[in-house]
């Protein structure tokens, strides 16, 4: 069927219990803000799919997920900047409905001490990765399927020594956008959150942050008084994925830190 003969996109329930029984990937499950996710979307019963690399990590989170819901996890070992990987991944689903990327590393450096090889990797998985995610999905995804990617804070505040890997980022969301207009016509959806401080393993290991007390302490200057938690930071994502009329959008889950 031609895009243009497509009927508009489907309208149902715009709340997490809508992804009931869908199908979603998580590039990036097996820690974190991905772990969260694909923990929200097995209690809302959802059929998830997590990559990472580590497959220790890997079946640690599918192990938890199954503790925390009684619901068996699909794990698929691999990089996610793979895009034949990606293809043999979702081929082999048989169904997709959502992919939720969080994979992403964060490479530093100032600028005249940091040769373009010691960033290229980070800078080139952030959006090239991004980019073979979504060549691999779409093919699969039904009207009202989404894909949700990753940016953050440092995009609209940015601290130095970051310059490439913030550029990256700024990359991801104006794909984003662009891709959501030149999805819409297949009445697929394409989205970002951009997020502040979360706690993850992540956050804590750049900010060094050893305990919960050290992250409660280093919270405090939040707007709110705390970073967000990962749960916070998933629920947004699976906002994105259930709600049919939201696409082009950069979703800030930042309790107000880029405000101040
Ligand atoms: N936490 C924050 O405060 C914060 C703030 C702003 C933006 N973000 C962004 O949000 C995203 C998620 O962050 P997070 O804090 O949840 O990170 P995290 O706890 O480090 O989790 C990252 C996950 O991605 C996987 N991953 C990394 N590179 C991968 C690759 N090439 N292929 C497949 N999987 C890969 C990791 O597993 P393996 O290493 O085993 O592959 C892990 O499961 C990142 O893009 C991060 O930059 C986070």
């Amino acid at each position: 069927m031609s895009a243009t003969t497509l009927a508009p996109v489907p309208t149902g329930s715009s709340l997490p219990a809508a992804l009931e029984g869908r199908t979603v990937v998580v590039v990036g499950g097996s820690s974190g803000i991905g772990l969260a996710s694909a923990t929200l979307l097995a209690s809302v019963g959802a059929r998830v799919a997590l990559m990472a690399r580590d497959e220790g990590r890997l079946s640690a989170a599918a192990e938890s997920i199954r503790a925390a819901s009684g619901s068996s996890v699909l794990t698929i070992a691999g990089d996610g900047t793979d895009e034949g990987a990606l293809e043999r991944a979702f081929e082999g689903l048989g169904r997709l409905d959502h992919v939720l990327v969080t994979a992403g590393g964060f490479a530093v450096g100032p600028l005249l001490s940091t040769p373009r090889e010691q960033v290229g990797q980070v800078v080139d998985g952030r959006f090239w990765g991004t980019y073979g995610v979504a060549r691999a999905a779409v093919p699969h995804l039904p009207p009202g399927g989404s894909i949700t990617l990753s940016s953050g804070l440092y995009l609209n505040r940015p601290i130095p020594g970051a310059s490439a890997t913030i550029a990256a980022i700024g990359a991801v969301e104006g794909f984003t956008k662009a891709l959501a207009v030149e999805l819409a016509p297949l009445r697929l959806r394409v989205n970002a959150l951009r997020y502040g401080v979360v706690d993850t393993p992540l956050s804590r290991g750049a900010l060094g942050l050893a305990d919960d007390a050290s992250v409660a302490a280093a919270g405090q200057g939040a707007p709110l008084g705390r970073f967000a938690t990962a749960e916070e930071a998933a629920s947004a994502a699976l906002f994105l994925m259930a709600n049919n009329y939201m696409t082009g959008t950069v979703l800030s889950v930042d309790g107000g830190q880029s405000l101040v």
